[in-house]
């Protein structure tokens, strides 16, 4: 990644504008998850450190182009952001035209996707928001897989367009486990569906030494193996790619160790009564809704003799207790191992912060769609952007 970074750029007394991720959970106006706003601090501290003026950008929520909406406002990140920083951040509702603030202090504006043209891209917005800052940084990994004006149109007029050290970390924790990873390379990828992760399945594949799968998607392998999966999530159609894919595996000497025994359920529901069986004997009316304690111990296992580890996606259905076991022993396999381990995407985040594991995960991700877009191979169009900047 050939990119001008933050730190190699001179802010001093500049009008620095920079993007941000800080589309985070609010409920009643509270910010219920702050992780990814304790996650810019510090690009915000040193830029606050150099008596830059500084703006914040960034988007919450998928409002309605060019209205805005009360519920996604970024006033309760403002309150929040303020708290951790220690320094008034005030909401600046109008700003596209010009930023009031004073060296050394730093402003929030409003929501971005209020403004018509962001999603699309627009070349006057980005050009607007060009004219406001003598640097533009990027630092908004979990949003560098959108080409929108705040995070790719403006890096191309901006005087200066660098990437924030946020941003440069995520990317080189991401090359480090992907590139040339320290062996073995074990990835655990969870959720409900193959198809909607196929992409992701199918890199990781190309590299990984084993691929531990669960949810819905070791439901979909498992049936693609003649195992009866009863009532369990599971899709029919993707039988024939999930064994293509087991098959590709077995070609480059990969090992899927699919589930040998699992928890299962009648009804989704908290109060549903579970069951650990063998897969073999799983029943017509029964749901898969965790890996079985044997394939946990088994997961665990690998994971402690990997080099790296990659993770994305729980287990199980670790919203509900009686079902979550597969996951909790995963998360605490993952932070017991001595591999450098990645994990990234929300319901993962989510994992980590329930069985209370951060410190044990060597690199937290910000991102979701972002992280498996790069794990996919794809080109984030905001590096790329900044890339090209980079070659002048
Ligand atoms: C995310 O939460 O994944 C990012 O903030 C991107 O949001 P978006 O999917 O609405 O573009
Ligand atoms: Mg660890």
């Amino acid at each position: 990644m050939k990119v001008l970074r933050m730190m190699d750029t001179d802010l001093r007394n500049k009008r620095v504008l920079i993007r941000e991720d800080l589309n985070v959970p609010v409920q009643e106006g509270v910010v219920t998850s702050d992780a990814r706003i304790r996650a810019v601090l510090a690009t915000i501290r040193y830029a606050l450190d150099q008596h830059a003026r500084v703006f914040i950008m960034s988007h919450l929520g998928r409002p309605q182009e060019g209205q805005e909406d009360p519920k996604l406002t970024l006033a309760p990140v403002a309150v929040r952001l303020s708290e951790l920083l220690g320094k008034p951040v005030p909401l600046r509702k109008s700003w596209i035209d010009g930023v009031d603030c004073a060296p050394g202090s730093a402003v929030l504006c409003e929501n971005v996707r209020f403004l018509k043209g962001e999603k699309k891209d627009d070349e006057q917005l980005a050009r607007r928001m060009a004219a406001l800052c003598d640097v533009f940084v990027m630092d908004a990994f979990a949003t560098a897989h959108r080409a929108e004006a705040s995070t790719h149109g403006v890096a191309n007029y901006a005087a200066v367009a660098c990437a924030g050290p946020l941003l440069v970390g995520e990317l080189e924790a991401l090359e480090r486990a992907l590139k040339e990873p320290a062996r073995p390379l074990v990835a655990i990828v969870g959720g409900s569906k193959v198809s909607t992760k196929l992409m992701v399945l199918e890199a990781l594949l190309d590299r990984v030494d084993k691929l531990i799968v669960g949810g819905g998607i070791a439901n979909t392998f498992l049936a693609a193996t003649g195992v009866h999966v009863g009532r369990s999530l599971c899709e029919t159609e993707m039988l024939d790619v999930a064994r293509r894919l087991m098959d590709k595996a077995r070609a480059r000497d990969a090992e899927i160790p699919l589930p040998t025994d699992v928890v299962v359920g009648r009804e989704f529901a908290a109060t549903a009564h579970a069951d650990v069986r063998p897969v073999s004997e799983v029943r017509g009316d029964e749901m898969i809704l965790d890996i079985g304690p044997d394939t946990a111990d088994r997961c665990s296992a690998l994971l402690q003799s990997a080099g790296t580890v990659i993770w994305n996606g729980p287990v199980g259905v670790f919203e509900f207790e009686q079902f979550g076991e597969g996951t909790r022993t995963i998360a605490l396999g993952v932070a017991r191992s001595k591999a450098f381990s990645l994990a990234g995407g929300g319901d993962t985040l989510a994992a980590i912060e329930k069985y209370g594991v951060e410190d044990g995960i060597s690199y937290i991700s910000t991102g979701g769609g972002a992280f498996l877009e790069f794990v996919e191979g794809k080109t984030l169009p905001a590096v790329a952007v900044l890339e090209l900047r980079a070659r002048g």
